[in-house]
């Protein structure tokens, strides 16, 4: 399902509505929502904690998974995106931060994060699977941190970040050289398990990546094309976003 909306609030607005009815509608105790960080969801978390507020969303006793984290940054680093998402999630919606789950990027060496990567797909299959999956998409089409090439059945693993992506990143940091080689991110496949997927995205910038995955080939050379292969999956764009389907 796609949803054309004429500007980025409208969008926020909207996909609330779709998570806050996935959320609500899966009937479960511990619900599970699956958290993306990058600026596209940040006015979706703003209008979910007007929810949380209005007594429309509770989510003391859910759970958020995100899905991605950057590899070797210092623990509680601003920019991992533990710290983010327990800023811009944790906090103004009222989830315990002890019911956010982040893949551990802090292994020491590759074993230490392919374990810490393998614990994780343990740690939300336990949890019974993500209700509903928020997701971005990068520029060059990635989705989570795969990027181009990355296999449409892969799970969470570690992935080097390309130079696109680290440059779009950059001014998350003191300069691209600050910017993580690596990351630990869900798969295409982990991705592809939740029940429903919420696509947001807004501005010209995201114009090529999201008609190539919404109307383009389902292929690795754009990861977000999967969206295509799940039987539950709502885009939510803005007009700029949404200029060349
Ligand atoms: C980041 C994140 C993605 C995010 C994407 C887009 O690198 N790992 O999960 O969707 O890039 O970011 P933004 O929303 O800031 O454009």
């Amino acid at each position: 399902e796609v949803l054309v909306l004429p500007t980025p609030a409208e969008v926020a607005r909207r996909a609330a509505e779709v998570v806050v009815d996935g959320l609500v509608g899966a009937g479960r105790p511990e619900p599970v929502l699956g958290l993306a960080t990058g600026s596209s969801p940040l006015g979706l978390y703003a209008e979910l904690a007007n929810a949380v507020a209005a007594g429309r969303l509770d989510l003391t006793h859910a759970r958020g998974f995100a899905l991605d984290e950057y590899v070797g940054l210092t623990p509680g680093h601003p920019q991992s995106y533990r710290e983010v998402l327990l800023r811009e999630v944790c906090a103004p919606l009222g989830l315990p931060p002890e019911r956010l789950h982040v893949p551990d990027g802090s292994g020491v060496d590759e074993a230490a994060l392919v374990a810490g990567a393998a614990a994780y797909e343990r740690l939300l299959e336990g949890a019974g699977g993500v209700d509903v999956q928020i997701l971005g998409i990068g520029a060059n089409g990635h989705l989570g941190f795969n990027e181009p090439g990355s296999a449409l059945s892969s799970r969470t693993r570690v992935k080097r970040l390309s130079d696109r992506t680290r440059a779009d990143n950059a001014r998350f940091f003191d300069g691209t050289e600050e910017v993580p080689t690596h990351c630990v991110t869900q798969g295409l496949g982990t991705v592809l398990d939740a029940r429903r997927l919420l696509l947001v995205a807004s501005g010209v910038a995201k114009a090529e990546a999201v008609a190539a995955a919404l109307e383009g080939p389902l292929s690795a050379s754009c990861p977000a094309s999967v969206l295509q292969w799940h039987a539950d999956a709502v885009a939510v764009l803005d007009e700029d976003a949404a200029r060349l389907l």
